[in-house]
Formats: structure tokens, C-alpha cells, sequence
């Protein structure tokens, strides 16, 4: 099946007078099942109509007052369109270098990290507004001045909006698994993915992956490893107790890093733990 995106329909006028025209009320008007941040105040026609393969789950998710509340205060300062226009990060966060993490979420490891390393800065990218609120709420906070929110389609973001060599680092935890067969191709995690986002990542940039669906784990580790762009980190695994069948042929274990103590639990991390899931984290550096 090709994912194609619905023909976005204008909203009713005056449904949301409370948040009439502010950012919240922008964000949230895309009717359901299409990505708000893909409406047209956000996106351009083209990148509405051309049939790009999707690794998000096209939700539409309702937002709490505090969320809508976070983003009519904080949006213009803090938020940005994925709409194709080319980004100045200097402009957006000075001389910090920049990490790019893909799926925030709720945002509240985002958070975590951003307070735990003032000197990095998080350009943070999701297509649920409902996020994007929660995050600005959690750094309104926190006080961080070190994080920028990305609104829609990170594949945008890389493609048509990201110099090369831009990036310190690449964070991608608890991508959706898309467990299906008929849907791997949705899967972020991918060639395609790695030939979007490796020229974007400066030499000795880090590439952090971690997910709980464990065939994703291991297409993930097969495709990080097979680029020369790429050195594990963890050639020699996690430390786990591996079983003979887990083994290579010739006795080396999969390359997963130990979880690192810096990365915080995640919404869905702790929803998978709780389904007995093993998580299994990739370290992998940019030559
Ligand atoms: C399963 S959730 C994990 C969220 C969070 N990292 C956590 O662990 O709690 C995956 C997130 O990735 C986002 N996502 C997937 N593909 C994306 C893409 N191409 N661009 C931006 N966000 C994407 C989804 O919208 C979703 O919020």
C-alpha cells in the first residue's frame, strides 16, 4: 500500500474561537487523520500532494488547555514550521552544537536532556501538536532556552531544510515499530533514511537509536553497520548473556550498546517494558 496523504479540507470557520488564528488553533485545525502540522499554514501544496512514504501514524490527537495554552505563548519563539524553507541554525541556537531528535513524543525526556546539557541544543521534530504543547510547557518550566521545535515530517526537515555537516547528533528513541510486514517500508530507520540523514551529521557526530520492538532493533543494527559513514560504538554488545542462537556464526554478539546512563526512560519505553519488551540501544559515530 502507498501511503497518500488526504486532501486537506479547510475548517469550518469559527469552530475554535477561543484559539481563533492563535498558534495552538493553527496547529490543531487539520482535519482528523491528517498530521496537523502538514495543513496548509504549515506546509507547502507540493509537499501535501507527493507520495512519500510516511513513518508516522497519521493521529489526530486532542490537546489540553495547558498544551494549547503552551503553544499560544511559546510557539513563535520556540516552534517551527517543517515547510521546506532552508534553516539558519545559527540563527536558532548560536554557537551550541545541534542535535536532531526525531519522534519527542510527549517531550519529557526531551526536557530531561535539554535541562541535563544546557550546551547542546535539541532541534526536536514531530508531527503531533498535542507534543509540541507538552514540550513547551516542560521547557517553559525548566527555564531552556536550548531546544527548538520542529512541526511535521522530519524527512522534510533533512531532505529540503538542513545544510550538510550541520548536525552534532542524531536521536531517534522508540520510532514507531510498525510490526506489520506489509508496513516495514514505513519504518524510519532505513537506507533511505540513512542516505537522507548521514551527509547532514558533521564528522564525530553521534547516531543514538533505541526501540523495544526487537526485529526493528535489528534491522536498525543492520543497517547502521553496513555504512562505511558509520563506526559502532559497541562492536562487542551490551554485555548481555547472549544465546548460542543469538550468536554470529562466528561467536561475536549483536553490536547494541549498554543503555547509556544519560538517556532517560521514555513514555513508550516504560509502556514497553511493562509488555516484557527488551530494549536495546545503537551507538554508532560519524566518521
Ligand atoms: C512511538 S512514538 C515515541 C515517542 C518518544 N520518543 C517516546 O519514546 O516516548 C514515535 C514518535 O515519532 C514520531 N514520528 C514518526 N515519524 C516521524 C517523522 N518522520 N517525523 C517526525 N516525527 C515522526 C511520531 O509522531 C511519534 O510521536
Amino acid at each position: 500500500m502507498t501511503a497518500t496523504a488526504p486532501t486537506p479540507q479547510l475548517p469550518a470557520q469559527g469552530g475554535n474561537r477561543r484559539f481563533a488564528d492563535s498558534p495552538s488553533a493553527r496547529l490543531s485545525a487539520a482535519p482528523a487523520g491528517y498530521p496537523a502540522p502538514m495543513y496548509p499554514h504549515l506546509a507547502t501544496e507540493a509537499q501535501h500532494s507527493e507520495r512519500r512514504i510516511r513513518s508516522f501514524q497519521p493521529r489526530r490527537g486532542r490537546m489540553t488547555q495547558a498544551q494549547a495554552g503552551a503553544l499560544d505563548r511559546n510557539w513563535e519563539r520556540f516552534g517551527l514550521a517543517i515547510d521546506g524553507t532552508p534553516l539558519d541554525l545559527p540563527a536558532l541556537f548560536g554557537d551550541l552544537p545541534v542535535t536532531l531528535e526525531i519522534g519527542f513524543g510527549m517531550g519529557e525526556t526531551t526536557a530531561a536532556m535539554a535541562a541535563a546539557d544546557p550546551a547542546m541544543g535539541i532541534l526536536a521534530a514531530d508531527v503531533h501538536t498535542p507534543g509540541h504543547g507538552n514540550l513547551l510547557n516542560l521547557l517553559e518550566r525548566d527555564g531552556a532556552q536550548n531546544v527548538r521545535l520542529a512541526a511535521g515530517d522530519a524527512v522534510i526537515l533533512l531532505r529540503d531544510m538542513l545544510p550538510d555537516s550541520c548536525l552534532a547528533g542524531l536521536r531517534v528513541y522508540f520510532a514507531d515499530p510498525w510490526p506489520k510486514p506489509k508496513h516495514h517500508k514505513r519504518r524510519l530507520v532505513q537506507q533511505s533514511f540513512l542516505d537522507l540523514v548521514l551527509p547532514r551529521l558533521a564528522p564525530g557526530a553521534l547516531v543514538h537509536c533505541a526501540t523495544d520492538w526487537e526485529p526493528y532493533a535489528e534491522q536498525m543494527l543492520d543497517a547502521l553497520t553496513v555504512r562505511p559513514e558509520l563506526v559502532n560504538l559497541h562492536p562487542e554488545g551490551d554485555g548481555s548473556a547472549w544465546t548460542d542462537e543469538q550468536r554470529a556464526a562466528d561467536g561475536t554478539v549483536p553490536g547494541y550498546a549498554p543503555r547509556p546512563d544519560w538517556r532517560p526512560l521514555t513514555k513508550f519505553e516504560r509502556a514497553g517494558i511493562a509488555k516484557g519488551h527488551v530494549v536495546h540501544d545503537l551507538l554508532f559515530r560519524r566518521i
